[in-house]
């Protein structure tokens, strides 16, 4: 008989390995050698239930350039953008999950998408992983004010699910709008989805740690999700070396 404990154990063993490796389960590469089987991202969508199709607005066709795209500063951006439906999750959210910090920074984090404390909130990162994080920059001297936090998405994804990639192509725009206004020097993906969501990848965690990416010719670094080190607290080790880099580039790049 397997106990309460030996299933909460593997069940976290499972969420673990999708972490580093995406949906490639139990596979017998090692991180250093682990090649994506898929050139894309093929999660399913599910069947959304309880969703209204009428209130969503699919109206935004990519044939014409969107109003928000003239936005001149985040704050208007927010305005114009706030209100979204184009998604199933404009139903579902309590909070539009912006983003927050120095419109001016240089260095920008972004996240996977809003949990419960953040969808109560509007504030990306306010909950556990949210603490986490902020001491993570504390450990390379930087306060959450000096940096701009955002997520992929804007709304929460109920039972906080990965992102679908119908959300993901909805959303990313208003993010790329974000990042061309605040024009940081380097992007700091945390965690394997948001990474992959960015590039447009299926890469493992250890070849985006590794990788020497750029996204629209800004500087691109990959580390552990803050939730995934509260899980297993063991590769906060790898994480302090990835965030060390960053602080390194970051002063060379800002002298
Ligand atoms: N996890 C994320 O990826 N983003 C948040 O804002 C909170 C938790």
């Amino acid at each position: 008989m397997i106990s309460q404990e030996m299933k909460r154990e593997l069940i976290n063993a499972l969420i673990d390995q999708k972490e580093i490796f995406g949906d490639e389960l139990l596979t017998t590469f090692s991180e250093n050698d682990y090649e994506p089987l898929y050139e894309n991202d093929i999660q399913p969508e599910p069947a959304e239930n309880n969703v209204n199709e009428d209130k969503i607005n699919y109206s935004s066709s990519k044939l014409f350039a969107e109003e928000f795209e003239n936005a001149r500063s985040l704050d208007e951006l927010n305005r114009m953008i706030a209100d979204c439906t184009k998604c199933s999750l404009g139903q579902t959210r309590t909070k539009f999950v912006f983003g927050t910090g120095n419109p001016n920074a240089e260095l920008m984090l972004i996240g996977e998408a809003p949990g419960a404390e953040e969808d109560k909130q509007g504030i990306p990162f306010v909950g556990r992983a949210g603490k986490l994080l902020n001491d993570i920059l504390k450990a390379i001297n930087f306060e959450r004010e000096d940096v701009y936090i955002a997520n992929i998405l804007k709304c929460r994804p109920p039972n906080n699910r990965d992102p679908l990639p119908s959300e993901r192509e909805t959303c990313i725009p208003y993010l790329n709008k974000q990042i061309e206004l605040i024009n940081p020097k380097i992007i700091l993906c945390l965690g394997r989805i948001a990474a992959n969501a960015l590039l447009n990848k299926n890469e493992s965690l250890a070849n985006l740690r590794n990788g020497d990416y750029e996204y629209k010719g800004i500087k691109l670094m990959a580390t552990y999700h803050p939730a995934a080190l509260l899980r297993n607290p063991h590769w906060k080790r790898g994480c302090w070396e990835d965030v060390k880099k960053v602080r390194k580039l970051y002063d060379e790049l800002t002298a």
